[in-house]
């Protein structure tokens, strides 16, 4: 009885071992996700970070909804690839060129006024986004859809709003946030970042090298007023608006915190520096240089190109910055100096009207595949605007830089080419002939190139490239859920400010290091026992 009983328990117990272990020789199961993309933002910069790996979502077989404003150029290639479009089918902005700021908008200071007016900006502009999402009927599409075929995972942007996140907390989906710039400083908290102000710059500053003791003032204010305006401003409407539009109440905030799995960074450490980290922030930068972003140059480029003997530079203030609304002095000068100079120039002029220059030095472009000219041997300096995207793809093709900062993040953008040896920055108000021609003679200097080719090479050696990151991030949410959301999240994030920095203890200590200092301190200073003695004494001869 005894024996056949063991049997039977050992017998089960073998096939189970048995069963598993063939299990796990077996290749996975094929993994196909259900994915919500929601994308509203309407720069084409941003969504040109976020297509490669939509695209590789895509070509993998999962099924993807994608709320966007911009029009994604290649979605009907794929059955699987669903897109709601924000926009109107008149105002798509897929082309390349938008050209939207006027170069007499530059912020040239970034003062503590400078960066609450960006802020505002940011944030009215995220307002507007919201309103058009919710506006647009793509939410109650997804919804109904998600009865039938549940998402599982939401993917989104982290930038200026964060009314989509409603959506996450209905469906009950775990959040991959992407942020297409330096991640904004009121986002760290989400993962428990650290924002360290001694020396961590956020997006709305830019200091050279290290900080003085009054830059860290301001940007520990920054860092700390930007959260909490954020949380108690901007999320504060995010939560009106999809009540307005819901009818439900919703804290976005928490929404983010509970279920935010990762949280993906357009940068590198070998460009942004390097910084303390969190298990779910996961550094992408370069996921935009595919092998399709490297395309050939058009003929009279090539031409132009192979028929100089001497360098090239490539000017070119990105696809938002309107170049042909420089002004006349500036422009007066950087032709002067360029001209003094042994270069050919390959300039990005959008307008139609281009200035009347030798056109054996000068060639003007609307518009040009960028990595593909930067990375050609010829092309030696780029002068940029610090855009991240032109900026990551210089520091990818290891080529120098001079930075002319306009707006937003370009400042810090080119503060950390100028900080790594990579390029100098040129600020628009002191372009002058001479400025300009001095910034060309430091940088013929070979120890920016050299340290532009070393840095590139650290940039493009990475263990995963970043597209593999991404992907492997999103399939490990996608199977999951948000069990994985929980195992990533950092119990810090759930604590009181004081509780994090310890400073009930670091009080506590205190406190009773100065009752002990007063005691030491009254007993021997003090000595009441002394004058009693004495007294005694003088008593004692007095009887
Ligand atoms: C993807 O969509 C197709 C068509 O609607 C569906 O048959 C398939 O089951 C979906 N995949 C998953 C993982 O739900
Ligand atoms: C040249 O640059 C310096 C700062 O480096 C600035 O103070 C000066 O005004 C600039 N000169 C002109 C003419 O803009």
């Amino acid at each position: 009885m005894m024996t056949t009983w063991w049997c039977r328990i050992s017998r089960s117990v073998l096939i189970t071992l048995w069963l598993g272990l063939l299990m796990a020789g077996a290749p996975p199961a094929a993994l196909g996700g259900n994915v919500l993309a929601v994308y509203p933002h309407f720069g084409f910069s941003h969504f040109k970070v976020v297509m490669p790996i939509l695209n590789e979502l895509a070509r993998r077989g999962h099924n993807l909804t994608v709320i966007s404003y911009v029009k994604h150029p290649q979605a009907e290639q794929w059955p699987n690839y669903e897109q709601l479009l924000i926009s109107q089918p008149g105002e798509d902005q897929s082309s390349t060129t938008i050209n939207l700021v006027p170069l007499t908008e530059h912020t040239p200071t970034r003062s503590l006024g400078t960066l609450f007016r960006e802020y505002y900006s940011l944030h009215s502009e995220g307002q507007k986004t919201c309103e058009r999402l919710y506006a647009s009927g793509h939410v109650e599409t997804v919804f109904k859809r998600h009865q039938t075929q549940p998402y599982d995972l939401l993917l989104t942007e982290y930038f200026n709003s964060d009314c989509q996140l409603a959506l996450a907390k209905l469906m009950n989906l775990p959040i991959i946030g992407l942020s297409t710039c330096a991640l904004m400083p009121y986002y760290y908290d989400r993962i428990d970042l650290p924002d360290t102000p001694s020396f961590i710059q956020s997006e709305f500053v830019g200091f050279a090298g290290a900080l003085s003791w009054d830059e860290r003032l301001v940007n520990f204010i920054q860092a700390k007023v930007l959260k909490l305006l954020y949380r108690y401003h901007s999320n504060r409407a995010d939560n009106a608006l999809v009540s307005r539009h819901l009818g439900i109440e919703v804290d976005v905030d928490e929404v983010a915190r509970t279920q935010t799995a990762f949280i993906f960074g357009n940068q590198h450490y070998s460009l942004m520096g390097s910084r303390p980290q969190s298990l779910q922030f996961v550094e992408v930068g370069g996921v935009h240089l595919t092998s399709q972003a490297a395309q050939e140059l058009p003929a009279n480029i090539a031409q132009f190109i192979d028929q100089s003997e001497v360098p090239i530079i490539f000017f070119s203030w990105g696809s938002m910055v309107r170049i042909s609304s420089i002004d006349e002095d500036k422009l007066a000068a950087i032709v002067e100096a360029l001209e003094r100079q042994p270069l050919r120039v390959i300039w990005k002029w959008e307008a139609e009207e281009k200035p009347k220059l030798d056109a054996d030095k000068f060639l003007f472009v609307k518009w040009a595949p960028q990595l593909a000219l930067l990375c050609h041997p010829k092309v030696e300096l780029f002068w940029a605007h610090g855009g991240l995207l032109g900026t990551t793809e210089s520091v990818h093709c290891g080529k120098p830089m001079l930075v002319t900062p306009i707006y937003g993040d370009q400042f810090l953008n080119a503060f950390s080419v100028q900080n790594r040896g990579m390029g100098l920055k040129l600020d628009y108000q002191d372009i002058s002939v001479k400025n300009v021609s001095e910034a060309l003679k430091t940088l013929s200097n070979p120890n920016y190139a050299t340290r532009s080719v070393g840095i590139s090479k650290i940039f493009s050696e990475r263990q995963n490239s970043p597209l593999e990151s991404a992907v492997w991030c999103v399939e490990h949410v996608i199977q999951h859920g948000l069990l994985a959301a929980e195992m990533l999240q950092s119990p810090g994030i759930e604590l009181k400010w004081y509780v994090y920095h310890s400073l009930d203890s670091v009080c506590l200590i205190i406190v009773v290091l100065l009752a002990l200092a007063y005691s030491l301190y009254h007993f021997s200073s003090g000595r009441p026992s002394k004058p009693y003695n004495n007294n005694r004494r003088r008593k004692s001869k007095r009887s």
